[in-house]
């Protein structure tokens, strides 16, 4: 079965807990689960129920898909997602970004937990995604390109868009939330980087770096959906002694700084 058709099956299956036409989605970032707490939720799914959803190799649950509201507005949000260092094929990872714009998505919020490279990054900062590099990750748009998903030559001028990074200021202005805003560099993980390459990033104009985000936004871009990301910046790559990053420091990052960026993703949809 080609991917469309799945789409249109997966979709089928969803569409019955979306009667009330979300266009607004959310990706869940590491360590930023809690964000659910916001949502009025009617219904969670998890993966495995949906078809054609990604089937974990590994032992354990990879999450679910969520249908509620926030502050009043229809949402669908992932609470965890698809890593191609997990071992999933690039399509396979975009899946339940194109089941969401299936279902009438048009605005994507996407979340991460990074590594902060950028002068004065420190951890717990919250950044705006600007722009990104893709680097080494397997672009999901390689293959034949089936129109009715996209474009083939899918356009990147403004894969975050302006007005949604505008708008995200101004409500961060508002809460008095101090927001950064920069570069994303995507890898593909799992490894940490080291030293010399936490440099590199940094020297080639990169703020922050991480492990997901780039394919779901090239596949969210050649969709024609409207992306707005934010990084929580859970460890920083350059520092002068210890250089130790683990996950359960990044988790925990995550969590702490977790209230802040609830507070600016709520009022986002809000004023959507
Ligand atoms: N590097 C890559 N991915 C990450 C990092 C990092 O330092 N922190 C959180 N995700």
């Amino acid at each position: 079965m080609n991917t469309y058709d799945k789409l249109v099956e997966a979709s089928q299956f969803l569409q019955p807990f979306n009667a009330a036409g979300a266009n607004i989605g959310v990706v869940l970032g590491s360590g930023l689960g809690n964000f659910v707490q916001e949502i009025a939720i009617t219904k969670e799914i998890p993966y495995e129920e949906i078809p054609h959803f990604p089937v974990s190799t590994v032992e354990g649950h990879h999450g679910k898909l969520i249908f509620g509201t926030i502050a009043g507005k229809p949402v669908i949000a992932m609470a965890g997602r698809f890593h191609f260092y997990e071992g999933y094929a690039p399509e396979d990872v975009v899946f339940p970004i194109r089941v969401m714009k299936f279902l009438g998505v048009q605005t994507l919020l996407v979340s991460n937990a990074a590594g902060g490279v950028g002068e004065g990054m420190q951890v717990g900062d919250l950044m705006i995604i600007t722009d990104h590099i893709s680097f080494a990750i397997k672009n999901p748009l390689l293959g034949a390109n089936d129109n009715r998903l996209g474009p083939r030559f899918a356009d990147m001028s403004e894969p975050y868009k302006k007005d949604l990074i505008q708008k995200a200021k101004d409500i961060a202005q508002r809460l008095g939330i101090r927001l950064k805003e920069g570069v994303y560099f995507g890898v593909t993980g799992p490894t940490f980087e080291t030293r010399a390459e936490y440099k590199m990033i940094r020297l080639l104009g990169a703020h922050a770096v991480g492990m997901s985000t780039v394919q779901e936004v090239i596949a969210a871009s050649h969709a024609g959906m409207n992306v707005f990301a934010m990084s929580v910046i859970t460890d920083v790559g350059i520092r002068e002694e210890e250089n130790i990053i683990t996950h359960d420091e990044v988790l925990q990052a995550a969590k702490e700084a977790e209230p802040k960026f609830s507070a600016v993703f709520r009022e986002m949809i809000a004023a959507l």
